[in-house]
């Protein structure tokens, strides 16, 4: 597998953010492919100066560009390569070095994990409480802000809105919600169940909060399939597996990530603060693009920047828990969250919605809507169900309550014992109403 990075080859539309406003400036270390060299080169010349440089290695390269001009590099990439950015943003040259050489890079050895399927009665539990409807409703509320754009006012209150919600879901105090702040406006956003055993090993959940189109700070982006989808995917993951008091043995930590859309930024900074603290986190999955169903199967396993060993994990789990359909496929670049954790030797993943070539095309467009992935999450919640099951058998542990009752679709389609009790006392009020009007009926005769 290739490590370096990128190069890249995507069908799907893509960004050509020009923000309005930017509100962050100051040089920034950008690892890229040589052939997006013109199109910095141009960024640089907008500002009056000579590309700079500063490493090249193969097919990356390493160049200092203004945080302001992040965008417009996004936006060149796309006019003049036709193709999806692709680059890293990096706070330090020793950073952007070690991403560009990758390949030489060598980690440490990891144990690899036993990956054994042995919490079924846990995951069957939990299943069916997911509720299809509740993803859409999230995915409704998520697109409905103006965007969630890094450096825009809305971004920055998706950060807090997404915080209540998560917090909402429990008052347990030992279950945290933080934001990790990133010096712009919008914050990762972090949900931790710490672990009863294994507390120091962790085990990460997470997509991107931040949405991205023509305009930067002041555009129209709903982003409700990139990645709405996913992060609503997850509250209902949160929702569900906290309903259920799970008592998780190893720590699992659910991550709204900051700033993807601008060269994976929220992650990249999160990832190397857990390197640097030396947090051993054990799997990383990712949810980017979950709601919308282009191709003939259902799951799409990424498998460049990703774990083998952990796709095959993930695969025995859709086998197992799912029933769902999947297939491999691969970005051919760092698309997403998981690279971020990848780079830094962590078993990363990445579920995608289909095959790369029939993702949604109206991403990072205003009609990326919730009604272009057919108003409700019928696609997104085999992805709930993998992301759950995922959690319990990596985190393990158990649940100390029943998990919340079923939809009522589910209800309705097989009724439960408590259904038949609301039957039952629906059916008596019937019959003491008919009773009623019977003796009222023989009274008014015999008056
Ligand atoms: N969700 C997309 C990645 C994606 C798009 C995967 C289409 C598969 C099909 C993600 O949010 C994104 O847009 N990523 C950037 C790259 C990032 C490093 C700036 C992209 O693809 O341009
Ligand atoms: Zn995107």
């Amino acid at each position: 597998m290739r490590r370096t990075l990128i190069v890249v080859a995507l069908a799907a539309g893509c960004a050509s953010p020009v923000p309005s406003a930017p509100a962050e400036r100051g040089p920034r270390f950008v690892s890229l492919a040589t052939d997006a060299l013109d199109a910095a080169r141009s960024v640089a010349a907008r500002r009056g100066a000579a590309l700079d440089i500063l490493e090249v290695s193969g097919e990356a390269a390493v160049v200092t560009l203004d945080a302001g001009d992040l965008g417009l590099l996004a936006e060149q990439i796309h006019a003049r390569l036709d193709r999806c950015g692709g680059f890293m943003v990096h706070d330090s040259l020793a950073d952007a070095h070690a991403a560009v050489t990758a390949a030489a890079v060598t980690r440490p050895e990891r144990p690899e994990l036993d990956y054994t399927l042995d919490r079924p009665a846990a995951v069957r539990a939990v299943l069916p409480a997911l509720d299809a409807a509740r993803i859409r409703d999230t995915i409704g509320e998520l697109s409905a802000m103006q965007n969630r754009y890094y450096q825009s006012p809305s971004g920055a209150a998706a950060s807090l809105w997404l915080r209540d919600r998560w917090r909402s879901f429990t008052s347990r105090p030992d279950v945290t919600v933080e934001l990790f702040s990133h010096g712009y406006a919008q914050k990762s956003v972090i949900l931790t169940i710490p672990g009863t055993t294994r507390a120091s090993e962790v085990v990460v959940i997470g997509g991107h909060l931040d949405s991205i189109a023509v305009g930067g700070v002041s555009s129209t982006a709903p982003g409700a399939d990139d990645d709405a989808s996913g992060i609503a995917t997850l509250t209902e993951v949160a929702r569900v597996l906290l309903a259920s008091d799970y008592r998780p043995a190893r720590t699992v930590q659910l991550m709204a990530y900051a700033a993807e859309e601008v060269g994976l930024r929220g992650s990249l900074q999160i990832a190397r603060d857990y390197q640097r603290r030396k947090v051993n986190v054990v799997g990383a999955l990712q949810l980017d693009m979950t709601n919308y169903r282009g191709s003939d199967k259902d799951i799409w396993l990424m498998k460049d920047f990703t774990s083998a060993a952990q796709n095959g994990f993930l695969a025995r789990l859709i086998d197992t828990y799912v029933g769902a359909t999947y297939g491999f496929d691969a970005c051919g670049y760092a698309c997403s969250d998981h690279a971020a954790w990848n780079r830094t030797g962590v078993p990363a993943s990445m579920p995608f919605e289909a095959r790369m070539r029939d993702a949604n095309r109206a991403i990072h467009t205003r009609k990326d809507t919730l009604e272009t992935s057919g108003n409700n999450a019928e696609h997104a919640i085999k992805f709930a169900r993998l992301a759950a099951a995922y959690a319990i058998e990596l985190a393990k542990g158990e649940l100390a309550a029943a998990p919340p009752p079923p939809p009522a679709a589910t209800i309705a389609a097989a009724p439960t014992r408590s259904s038949w009790s609301g039957i039952l006392a629906a059916g008596s009020v019937g019959l003491l109403l008919i009773g009623l009007w019977f003796a009222r009926l023989v009274l008014s005769r015999d008056g």
